[in-house]
């Protein structure tokens, strides 16, 4: 079964959680697209949706799906988005495709977040995926040698840019067994806008298939 079967499925599970009449969260990713060209189906029945990147956006408005700024929907119900790595505590590693600033900022503000993914995502413990980290441009340099401290092994992203203007270093070879401590730990660093990990605010749900069935852990 390729994996692609899996997300698809992930992806249309997610359906049965989007409320008529919500405006709905949307992140970022091979998965999500397959989401977002499920959410089409009813885009008669939602008011639109906020997104997490410029990718997303087209690909919503290319279906015909409004999208909203985050600043001017008071309230958001659902979150959807894949990840690069999620355990069993739906705490993620996520930012493989760069969004992860707009990401943990939608994630942040719905009040369910589901996680959808095809099951080689799932680990025993995060971090053999390099953890992705938005950086101010002019603080690479500091930035890479305080993540050399931690242990870890930053690589710059070539010829890459974030929608927010910004660079992502991927880090190597980091020991992540406190999610939630290495989270907040990079987040000290000055000139670090976001670190892909998402522990801190986990998913509420996630929707795993292995492109037979879908397993719900929650
Ligand atoms: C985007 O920045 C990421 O956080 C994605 O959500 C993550 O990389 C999963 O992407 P795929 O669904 O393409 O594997």
């Amino acid at each position: 079964m390729s994996s692609d079967n899996a997300k698809k499925m992930a992806a249309e599970a997610a359906l049965e959680y989007v409320k008529p009449g919500s405006v709905v969260g949307v992140g970022t990713g091979s998965t999500v697209n397959f989401f977002i060209d499920a959410l089409a189906s009813m885009k008669h029945d939602i008011d639109g949706a906020v997104s997490s990147s410029e990718a997303s956006t087209e690909r919503l408005r290319q279906h015909g799906i409004a999208v909203f700024d985050l600043n001017g929907v008071p309230e958001l119900e659902l979150y959807v988005d894949g990840a690069d790595e999620i355990n069993r505590h739906r705490q993620m590693i996520k930012g493989g495709g760069g969004a992860l600033t707009r990401e943990k900022i939608v994630a942040a503000v719905a009040k369910t977040f589901i996680c959808i993914a095809d099951d080689s995502k799932q680990v025993t413990a995060l971090g053999d995926f390099p953890l992705p980290v938005e950086v101010i441009p002019m603080a690479r340099s500091y930035v890479a040698r305080q993540i050399v401290k931690l242990g870890g092994d930053p690589v710059l992203r070539e010829n890459f840019k974030t929608d927010n203007g910004n660079v992502i270093l991927d880090i190597y070879n980091l020991n992540i067994g406190k999610p939630i401590e290495l989270e907040e730990k990079l987040n000290q660093i000055t000139g670090v806008v976001t670190n892909g990990l998402f522990a801190a605010r986990s998913a509420d749900i996630a929707l795993i298939s292995d492109g037979k069935t879908v397993t719900t852990l929650k």
